[in-house]
């Protein structure tokens, strides 16, 4: 069964992300696909949007289209509750080093957890041409996106070590640490949750799926527009354009209306520029609210005019491996950076890239094992690592010494 288009809208708060998320879902559907809007945000904005009530199970609101809240069920609130206090009691009992240490503040809450199993359960049902997300806004949807990799990243470090060693020790560490042990079945949870998560990330960093950023022509959101485009990236989805609402519409102008259009005509520019190469749609601040499926279209429909707003994602994917002869090259795709906005490391078959205060931790392929790495640059909103194979004459090491490799390359 191929995999539904999976469409998710993101941007600061308040600028419309919910009322584009319901306006390119109802154009679809119009359009003939099978549509599923699932919102992750509390507020009922998407109920409001369509004039329906909205529940936790899909819900008709015109013909081939559905919407969806995604709620946070005390239940799973609970156990998740249960499992997250368990990760985090026994990760002084196993060791975790620093990297990891810090990798595991990003664990996850409940909403995000469910959201994420809800998006693959309707994913999977081959019920849906197109699932269309309307994310909360920036900060939360990156906690969201990032988290499958997190914890697959804990899973295959951690959790099987963890798992072993609680076997063994389970009876002395339970008495003398004090720390909860969990049954069989929490761990066996634990791994299916993980499996899960998995082929979400598989899916929203596939080829089916992108990431729209919405924003209003003003310099505070399109700063915050454009660090999203480039976290969005770094965690390796595909930012596919960008909606610019509430553009005041120039003709006919007051004088107030006209200051305004002028200062929005620059933060359009702004937008075009860190956006280049990607459509940068706009949608005019209408005279009235749009509510119902129908205006809601309408107003989608003039956003994209003659564009496809559901064409697949274009280019080969943020993340690439080129394997050459005794050298190789991992590209990432990381837009509106300067190299020194990077810092780099090597942790063993891990390459962190960290920018700002988030945190990526590739694994690279086994045929990177051997090579070191050889330098390293950011160019057209891309960054390029280089390795190389090590010279074969190799130093001998003294006694007491310890390689780059062991030790971790800093490359910063
Ligand atoms: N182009 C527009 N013209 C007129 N009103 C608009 C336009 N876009 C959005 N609105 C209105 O602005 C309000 C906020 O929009 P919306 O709920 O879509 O924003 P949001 O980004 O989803 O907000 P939140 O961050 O709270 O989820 C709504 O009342 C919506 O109807
Ligand atoms: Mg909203």
């Amino acid at each position: 069964m191929p995999d539904p288009r999976v469409l998710l809208l993101t941007g600061k708060g308040g600028v419309g992300k919910s009322t584009l998320a319901a306006g390119t879902a109802a154009l679809a559907a119009q359009r003939g696909l099978r549509t599923l809007v699932l919102s992750t945000d509390a507020a009922h904005s998407l109920a409001d949007a369509y004039g329906v009530p909205v529940t936790a199970e899909p819900t008709a609101v015109a013909d081939g289209l559905w919407v969806q809240q995604v709620d946070a069920q005390l239940r799973f609130e609970q156990s998740w509750a249960e499992v997250q206090r368990y990760l985090l009691s026994v990760l002084d009992v196993v060791g975790v080093d620093r990297v990891a240490a810090e990798e595991l503040t990003v664990l996850p809450g409940a909403e995000e957890v469910l959201a994420l199993l809800e998006l693959h359960h309707q994913a999977r049902s081959g019920r849906w041409d197109l699932l269309v997300v309307d994310c909360a806004p920036t900060a939360e949807t990156l906690r969201l996106l990032a988290l499958p990799e997190a914890l697959g990243w804990y899973m295959q470090r951690i959790f099987p070590t963890q798992r072993t060693l609680l076997r063994a020790f389970k009876p002395v560490l339970g008495r003398a640490a004090g720390v909860p042990m969990p049954g069989e079945s929490v761990l066996d949870a634990i791994e299916r949750l993980h499996a899960d998560l998995r082929d979400v990330r598989d899916l929203l960093t596939g080829p089916t799926a992108s990431v729209r950023v919405v924003l209003t022509p003003e310099r505070v959101v399109l700063a915050e527009a454009r660090r999203s485009y480039t976290m969005l990236s770094l965690f390796g989805y595909r930012v596919d354009g960008a909606v610019a609402n509430r553009v005041f519409p120039a003709a006919g102008a007051d004088p107030w209306r006209a200051g305004w259009v002028e200062a929005q005509r620059e933060v359009l520019a702004e937008a075009a520029a860190s956006f280049e190469g990607l459509p940068l749609w706009r949608s005019e601040y209408r005279t009235a609210e749009p509510v119902g499926p129908h205006a809601l279209a309408a107003l989608a429909a003039e956003v994209y005019g003659a564009d496809d707003p559901l064409a697949p994602p274009s280019g080969s994917g943020p993340y690439t491996v080129e394997l050459g002869e005794r050298r190789a090259e991992v590209g990432l795709a990381l837009p509106l950076v300067a190299r020194k906005d990077v810092a780099l490391a090597r942790n063993g078959d891990e390459l962190v890239v960290t920018v700002g205060s988030y945190r990526r931790l590739l694994t690279l392929p086994a045929g990177l094992a051997r090579m070191r790495i050889a330098g390293a640059r950011v160019e057209d909103g891309r960054l390029r690592v280089r390795f190389e194979e090590r010279p074969v004459e190799r130093p001998v090491e003294r006694p007491g010494e310890r390689s780059a490799e062991r030790s971790g390359e800093r490359v910063t």
